[in-house]
């Protein structure tokens, strides 16, 4: 299998004020294209702080990160910005979606970021079916369940093919049942369409839904 991401001795410091606080120290990972990866661990061991790197929303102290071939610390930020809109799809634990706009207006927001055409309404009626929300289409966030909110945050994440999917606590908000249809949803991109999806999360029971599981501790890979 074809290597899509991965990192060579990664690390992150944050500053705050004078002293250093040490997030990452070294994290050598290599994703597969088409892998369903878990990261798990304790709270505060750099799980977020090392899929925000992946997904350039922060920049490295020291280390590489290489997504499709593309070495992130060689590129400017405006190529940085431009490789997460064309091959990441980002999904958050609060769902991020604009409280003014429906659920179609969430997606075709995200087209237009991607490209200057936007997308097609076709395509978004596509994904909303596989997500199983294709009648909310007009309605807004307030006017959806947490469920349904987050299946409109995995549609807004895939509407542009990303290469990767980043998702951070994706269910860390729903009750059982819905976590269960956003896994389930989650497995369905990846069978169906091959997606590669790198999932944080505390749940052991949704971490079974992945081919991999990356244990971290303290800022390293202690597992995988
Ligand atoms: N913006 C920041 N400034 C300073 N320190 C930070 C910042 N963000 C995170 N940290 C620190 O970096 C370490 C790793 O944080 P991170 O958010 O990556 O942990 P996590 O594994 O995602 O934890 P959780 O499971 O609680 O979400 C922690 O010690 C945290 O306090
Ligand atoms: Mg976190």
């Amino acid at each position: 299998m074809k290597t899509i991401l991965r990192t060579e001795d990664l690390t992150k410091t944050y500053r705050i004020g004078k002293v250093d606080v040490p997030a990452l120290r070294g994290v050598d990972i290599d994703i597969k294209s088409g892998e369903f990866v878990a990261v798990m661990g304790p709270s505060g061991c750099g799980k977020s702080t090392l899929l925000h790197l992946l997904g350039g929303l922060l920049s490295p102290t020291t280390g590489k990160i290489i997504i499709d071939n593309e070495d992130l610390s060689k590129v400017s930020d405006a190529q940085r910005t431009d490789i997460r809109r064309r091959k990441i799809g980002f999904v958050f634990q609060r769902f991020n979606l604009f409280p003014t706009l429906s659920a179609e207006g969430n997606l075709k927001l995200a087209e237009r970021i991607h490209s200057k055409n936007g997308g097609s309404a076709e395509k978004r009626r596509e994904v909303l079916r596989l997500l199983k929300i294709e009648d909310k289409l007009n309605h807004k966030p307030l006017e959806l369940s947490g469920g349904e909110q987050q299946r409109v945050a995995l549609a807004r994440a895939v509407i542009n093919d990303p290469a990767i999917i980043l998702a951070d606590e994706p269910t860390g908000n729903l009750d059982s049942e819905n976590s269960e249809i956003v896994l389930e949803m989650f497995r369905e991109l990846n069978k169906r369409l091959g997606q590669t999806i790198i999932m944080i999360t505390h749940n052991p029971e949704a971490a079974e839904h992945c081919n991999r599981i990356i244990t971290m501790r303290d800022g390293v890979v202690v597992d995988d």
